[in-house]
């Protein structure tokens, strides 16, 4: 490790280094010392850069930042873990051996947690709730900062429809709003200590991938992009957000890393974006692949010329940027501003203070295990994720003390897969599992119930311990614990068994990044088990464990009570206990749409009217010959305690300034204090474009306790009721508008507004 003796970050002659002084006057200090190569290195971004291969890299100022990662789909390779004290050695090497000392941002993917691992942001989506998204954030921002990282490539803020791209489980579902409310959550929760940034991604159109195939063509106009995809960007952009990652995809035939007036016009340009643009992985290099670039040269200059700011792993800035500005083909000024951003960015952080926390020896974070886990926070947030399909009065279980029940399927005892896709830190051993979790709390009944103990007939196996356990518990004759390894076996248990809970669903292998499927019902074999085990008459309670919305209409018909888990990470075991078992309230919805079949993909609840609508849609005849055309279970849908009076407003117009005020009062028919999302719905009736039949246009999220009513009122701008009309120009048009609470459920109430 070179040693010059003095701390450069701290001598007199470096002004930028000085935290009185305003951000941009530190950063023009600095820009003004700086190289042409000094001023490339900050835009380049190799992986996991090495203290001794990369010596001289380091020493010449020519990266800018790392990501910790795999490869290039990293969501789905773990690699070795990181740790503070590798991070601390790389910004060593890069302060003190070169000329001006600047450090790196140091990235990784920190998803949906980093220790302590949340559901998946489907999951988290279905909560509904900002406070739960932004919590999550930023404990996983803080576990993220005592590695000493500094850069998450989160939150993504693709809109989705269409659940064969494996990539949704990362996502926030399908409503442009509750993207951009959650992303924006995310963003403040990320963002929160200072010390991290977040990355708003992928900029945009990616969740439009053609078929569901990763990385395939974005088929979208302006308008759609504006009133859809663009919204939960310009959300994040106007939450602070630091980084804003380019997506892989094209959009009407030009490549993203390339697309100027996307990235230049619009996020940069109309929405003041001041921070960091950065390519995906090797994102500038697929310039040729994508057939635009001729060679990695040409790559460079086209997306220098969009507004990338940082290449990540091609090399395309490293090899050819200077030589482009030196030659007259690439105008100094972009590389200036480029990495004006990058400097901006890390003045920012608290990068260039001398006593950053971020950096060795100067913060009392030292490594995020000293931290421990926050074992409350993954429980409640898996709890709240979780949305009850169907219940005939069989949650919570109360299973008879002459009950055997059954728990079967492969996730009785999987802990890794819980986790989903996308954790690169979270440890498998600290998942707590479904057998062991749903056993304990079928043993706490009888202290609730305060049953004496029943006959137990032991088998000898716990429920960590051979492939079928037999588990004696008070309340209930017999647990048995079956990993569904062997189909004819499970169905030999179940046809004993008084009640069978099996946990079904899809491997977080088959979710994520290159996670593409061509079906979306359950994986093979899963259905006929099913189908198997309600012939024979057990009573059955069906958990899907998925990354994506999955076709469940025949599960929903064969079920007593189906219950979508999605992947809920560390506290899987204990959340799905507590709900299943423990009678925590289940108030979770559904962020994207069940389809019936793959054939109605893509699908949306904010479809927009054809001019031949379908008044028999709801009598279920639709627009194919052989199906209906509706969603198998629609965007919204769960169960809820709360029973919803009429919507009433406080007046019948509203001023294009003005605020649409609404209320309506929530009954609480259960005897726990329940919190859960109430949705309100927009039609505008008559625009310049097409609108949706209707949208999510607010959430509100109650707490209501126990048999309590209580009013739910609704303040919406006039502004929400505004689109991007055929010029392109944000618009609030007077006329009527119709808001509707309760859809999909049968209370649903409206009001008529008029806009003037
Ligand atoms: C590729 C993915 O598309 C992106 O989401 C991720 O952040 C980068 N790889 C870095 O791992």
């Amino acid at each position: 490790m070179p040693h010059h003796g003095e701390d450069p970050r701290t001598r007199s002659d470096r002004p930028w280094a000085d935290p009185a002084r305003p951000v941009e006057e530190r950063v023009a200090a600095l820009l003004d010392a700086m190289t042409l190569p000094e001023l490339v290195g900050q835009l380049h971004q190799p992986a996991n850069v090495d203290l001794e291969r990369d010596a001289a890299l380091l020493a010449a100022g020519a990266i800018g930042s790392t990501l910790h990662a795999s490869g290039a789909t990293a969501g789905n390779v773990r690699d070795g873990g990181v740790s503070r004290d590798r991070v601390d050695d790389l910004q060593r090497a890069a302060i003190e051996s070169s000329r001006l000392g600047i450090p790196l941002l140091i990235a990784r993917d920190v998803i949906h947690g980093h220790r302590t691992v949340a559901p998946i942001p489907l999951g988290q989506a279905a909560t509904f709730d900002e406070q739960v998204v932004h919590d999550v954030a930023a404990r996983a921002a803080l576990e993220a900062s005592a590695d000493g990282l500094t850069w998450t490539f989160a939150p993504m803020l693709d809109v989705v429809d269409d659940p064969r791209w494996g990539r949704v489980a990362e996502s926030f579902g399908e409503s442009p709003l509750l993207t951009a409310r959650l992303g924006a959550a995310a963003v403040r929760g990320f963002q929160a200590s200072g010390l991290v940034t977040a990355c708003a991604k992928h900029y945009v159109g990616y969740g439009l991938s053609r078929g569901g195939r990763d990385y395939a063509t974005a088929e979208v106009g302006e308008i759609t992009l504006r009133n859809r995809h663009l919204v939960p960007f310009r959300a994040a952009v106007d939450a602070g957000v630091g980084t804003v990652m380019a997506a892989f995809c094209d959009v009407d035939g030009v490549p993203m890393h390339s697309h100027h007036h996307l990235l230049r016009e619009v996020l940069k340009g109309e929405w003041g974006f001041d921070g960091v643009v950065v390519a995906d992985w090797n994102g500038i290099g697929e310039l040729v692949e994508h057939g635009v670039a001729a060679d990695l040269r040409d790559a460079a200059r086209l997306a220098i010329e969009a507004g990338v700011d940082v290449d990540m792993v091609s090399g395309a800035y490293a090899a050819h940027l200077a030589a482009l500005v030196e030659g007259g083909e690439v105008d100094l000024e972009l590389v200036r501003d480029a990495a004006r951003r990058v400097l901006r960015l890390k003045v920012r952080l608290g990068l260039l203070d001398p006593d950053c926390a971020s950096l060795p020896g100067r913060g009392d974070l030292a490594g995020s295990h000293g931290l421990g886990l926050d074992r409350a926070l993954a429980r409640e947030a898996a709890a709240r994720s979780f949305v009850v399909l169907r219940n005939d009065g069989m949650l919570p279980l109360r299973p008879r003390p002459t009950d055997t029940v059954l728990l079967t399927g492969a996730y009785t005892r999987e802990r890794a897969s819980l986790l989903g896709t996308w954790v690169l830190d979270g440890d498998p051993e600290q998942v707590s599992a479904v057998a062991p979790a749903v056993v304990r709390a079928l043993g706490e009944l009888a202290e609730l119930a305060e049953l004496t103990a029943g006959a137990g007939d032991a088998g000898g196996a716990d429920a960590d311990g051979d492939a079928v356990g037999v588990v004696a518990e008070p309340t209930v004759r017999r647990v048995l614990v079956d990993d569904g390894a062997f189909a004819d076996r499970t169905l030999r248990l179940a046809r004993d068994a008084d009640l069978t809970v099996a946990f079904v669903g899809e491997h977080a292998a088959r979710s994520g990044e290159d996670g593409s499927t061509s079906d979306v019902g359950l994986p093979p074999g899963q259905l006929e088990v099913l189908r198997g085990i309600a012939a024979l008459g057990s009573r059955l309670v069906v958990v899907v464990l998925t990354g994506r919305p999955l076709a469940l209409g025949e599960v929903l018909d064969l079920a007593d009570a189906v219950v979508l888990a999605w992947h809920p990470g560390t506290e899987a075991g204990e959340a799905l206990a507590d709900v299943l078992v423990r009678g925590v309230p289940a108030t979770g919805r559904l962020p994207m749409s069940l389809p019936r079949s793959v054939g109605h993909l893509p699908i949306t609840h904010a479809e927009r009217p054809s001019g031949r609508p379908l008044p028999d849609e709801a009598r279920g005849r639709g627009r194919y010959i052989d199906a209906p055309s509706s969603a198998g279970v629609p965007f919204g849908a769960g169960a809820s305690a709360l029973a919803y009076g009429s919507l009433t407003a406080a007046s019948g117009e509203v001023t294009r300034d003005g605020e649409a005020v609404v209320t309506l009062e929530v009954t609480n028919r259960s005897d726990r204090e329940v919190r859960e999302p109430v949705l309100l719905f927009l039609r505008d009736e008559v625009a310049e474009v097409t609108r949706p039949v209707r949208e999510l246009v607010d959430v509100q999220v109650v707490t209501v306790p126990a048999g309590a009513s209580v009013p739910v009122t609704f303040r919406v701008p006039a502004h929400a009721f505004g689109y991007h009309g055929r010029d392109h120009a944000f618009r609030v048009d007077p006329g009527r508008v119709v808001l509707t609470v309760g859809w999909p459920r049968a209370d649903a109430s409206a009001v008529v507004l008029d806009v003037v």
